[in-house]
Formats: structure tokens, sequence, C-alpha cells
């Protein structure tokens, strides 16, 4: 095989031999039990404060791989890339064993793999929740590192709620700062061996601080931080309502008047990540409506709106077209994946097939309750998401949405069939809900 790639500034992705997944955990994963504990119960439903990103310099794609892999791209004229949330294996009961909750991760894990090889994959963008259930350090091998040994490429992560979860034993104080490990993991000052990699290749990420943009070749992502809460999702402190700051809105803002800019000299797909999906019908967490008016009224002021939402938590696959008002009725895909490999969770019972639509929002086809990741493709004119599952029973394409970025439309032959008979949903069934529940 080739050698594995070596990234600018001495970076390492994969390890040079494949290997078989592992079977059974390196470290029994006992973390369930700090969900009793004094400060959890505590603390339950109480964001956390989170530290601001060291520089709000955006990475670039250059940083990460090396020169022959971005002219690659380049003479290719498109860029394709991996996003998925919520892999972490620790799903372990009576009624699923550790050996079947490493092979749900697994199977996604190594498809995307087998991606790279096929598929000019330029990198993983994680959608969050990395490790379960408290994103301790002592996961991050068996969670991360193991199953990934072989992703020969960068993977960039937006922390999840269960990143960002402290815990300890009193109700006075935690043990483990909140995002301690991500911090060490994705936030580090330079590339180098990770503490937890159990000794596997891949280097710690560079990344300024839990919420940042990231530059490549045709895309740019913008990545936030919606703190460590089951649900809502909370990205600023909604006008005092939360006792964080507002850090994030000052930078997306201004991310999103970068990249107004930057779009009419280069074209470029802009996408917005966060781990609670503004947008859900998955039965235990629904959609965070805090941070959906937060990036409108971002957008709004930035006269400025991303081409595509994508978010995690709800772990299962759900794709809505937003059409935005506010931006001219651009047709925005808000696509959640929290699908790669902790759990797969039905969606909110009796929910009428799609599409359904709520206000500005349709549900465009029935969510998918299985394992699987997403790959986006794009050239500059157009945007393409892809979901496919990865499972016992096999790989497979699922679903496909396109974005004209001209236009603001969504491509009419990936969903015509779906808009044939629209149905309204019943009120008890709310694409957005509130909750601090
Ligand atoms: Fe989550």
């Amino acid at each position: 095989m080739a050698s594995p790639t070596q990234g600018p500034q001495g970076q390492l992705y994969a390890d040079p031999v494949p290997s078989p997944d592992e079977t059974s955990f390196q470290q029994d994963n006992t973390s369930d039990a700090y969900y009793s504990s004094p400060y959890y119960e505590a603390h339950e439903y109480q964001v956390q404060a989170f530290p601001a990103a060291a520089n709000t310099t955006p990475l670039n794609l250059t940083t990460f791989l090396p020169a022959d892999i971005i002219n690659a791209i380049t003479a290719a004229g498109k860029i394709v890339f991996h996003a998925v949330g919520d892999t972490g294996a620790a799903k372990v009961s009576s009624r699923q064993p550790a050996a079947e909750a490493i092979a749900n991760q697994g199977r996604v894990a190594d498809a995307m793999t087998a991606d790279v090889a096929v598929s000019d994959i330029a990198f993983f963008f994680h959608l969050g929740d990395v490790i379960y259930q408290f994103g301790e350090a002592q996961y991050y091998y068996d969670q991360f590192y193991e199953p990934y040994r072989n992703y020969d490429r960068p993977i960039f992560a937006i922390p999840g709620n269960h990143d960002g979860m402290v815990f300890g034993e009193g109700s006075a104080a935690p043990s483990v700062p909140s995002l301690s490990a991500f911090l060490t993991n994705f936030c580090a000052a330079t590339a180098a061996p990770s503490p937890d990699a159990g000794g596997l290749m891949r280097t710690t990420m560079t990344q300024p601080g839990v919420y940042f943009s990231l530059d490549a070749p045709f895309v740019s992502i913008i990545g936030l931080y919606s703190n460590v809460l089951d649900g809502p999702g909370v990205i600023s402190s909604q006008g005092g309502a939360y006792p964080i700051s507002d850090e994030q809105l000052n930078f997306l803002q201004a991310q999103l008047l970068r990249l107004k800019m930057l779009k009419t000299t280069s074209p470029r797909a802009v996408v917005l990540a966060l781990h609670h999906p503004p947008l859900s019908v998955d039965a235990k967490h629904g959609g965070s409506t805090g941070p959906l008016a937060d990036i409108d009224t971002c957008c709004a002021a930035a006269g400025f709106w991303p081409d595509m939402v994508l978010s995690g938590h709800a772990h299962l696959y759900q794709r809505f077209t937003r059409t935005v008002a506010a931006a001219g009725g651009k047709q925005t895909p808000y696509i959640v994946s929290g699908s790669g490999g902790y759990a797969a969770t039905a969606p909110q019972a009796g929910l009428p097939a799609a599409p359904v639509t709520v206000g500005d929002a349709t549900l465009e086809v029935n969510p998918i309750v299985d394992f699987g990741y997403l790959t986006l493709t794009c050239d500059g004119a157009t945007l393409t998401a892809t979901f496919t599952s990865a499972d016992a029973s096999g790989v497979e394409v699922r679903d496909t949405v396109s974005v004209d970025l001209a236009h603001g439309t969504i491509g009419v032959a990936a969903v015509a069939k779906h808009h044939k008979s629209s149905r309204k949903l019943p009120p008890q069934h709310k694409l957005t809900r509130a909750r601090r529940s």
C-alpha cells in the first residue's frame, strides 16, 4: 500500500498497516454511573463555560494535507469530504454486548476508511459526540483512535454535549474540567502524538478552539459549539437566559461577512455545523430553537446565509429543506446525521410519511434509522450531500440532495419525487421545540 499521508506540519493520520477491528474494549466503559453522581445531578441542566478560541483565523486545508493532495483536488475541480456525528461506541447493555457496540461504529468507520482509497476524500468533519458518555480521555482509544486508525485523512471536530460534559464525585466541583480531553486531542498547540492514542499514529489536531472555521478548495465550514445540555443546544446567552458569553455570535457574524467576500472571488459552498440540530423530529431531543434564532440573526446582520446546515446529536438521518424568506427564498438543506455508531434511534412516534411541512421547513424524506455517514461533494457550483448506511446488512447509498449554489435552489432531480403531496404535520409534531428538561 501507499505510504500514509504526512501533513506539512508533520501531522500523521493513519497507521501504516491495516489491522482488524478490535472486538473488546481496552478500557471498559463504566461512565454511565456518573449520570447518578451528585455532581451530575446538581448540574445536569446547566450550560458550561467554554474557552474562547485562541484566534479566529480560519484553518486552511493546505496546513493539513500535502501539496500533491491539495493540487489533485484543485485539478479535479471538486472536493469530497465526510461528515457524521455521535460515533463513540459505548452503548453496552445486556441487550447489546460490547462487541456489537464496537461493530456498529466499526462498520461506519471502515466504510469511510474504504472511501478514502477510492473517492479522494479530503477530510472528515466530525459533528460532535466523539466520546461517550462524558468525553473522558481514557475512552479516546476505543472510541476514536482505534476505529479511525486507518482513516488516512485529517479529522476536524466540533464538540458535542458528551464531549463537553463534566463529571465528579461531589457536587461542588468537577474533577475534570469541561471539554478537557476534547481540547487535548483537537485543540493542541502543535500536531503531536496524543497521550490518549495508545500508540496509534494519528496526531493531535490544532484547531484554535471549540468554534472555528475551515477553508478548503470549493468549501468553507463554520463550526460552532452548542454546549453540554442533552437539549436544547445553546450557542449564546440568548439575551441573558444562559450564563455564557455571546462570543460565538460575534465569531459567526464575522465569519459570514468574511465568507460573503471570499465567495465572490473563490467559488465555494459555505456549510454551517453545530452538534445540536436546529430542526429535528427525533423522539428524544427535538430541534433547538435558540441556535436557530441566533444563527438567523447573525445571517441577517451579515446579509449572508449558509448553503447547508449539518448537525448530529439525534441518532438517525434526517433531511429538511428550509426556505428562508429573509434570504430571498433560498432553499437550505438542514441535515442531521448523528448516526456514526453510538445508537440508531427511531423518530417521534406517529410521524406522518414525508414530506411534512411546518413553517418554513419541510422534512423531505422519512428519517433513516440506520448507522451511516454523509459524503459531501462540491465543485464551487453545486454542493451535494449523500447519506450512506453502513451496517450488518452492507453499505448502501440511501439519500442524496444537491444545492445549486448560485441560485440557492435544491436539485430538482433529488427531491421531485417527494413533492407530490406535501402534508402538514399535526399540531403535536413540532419540527422545533424549546426544552430545558
Ligand atoms: Fe449529543
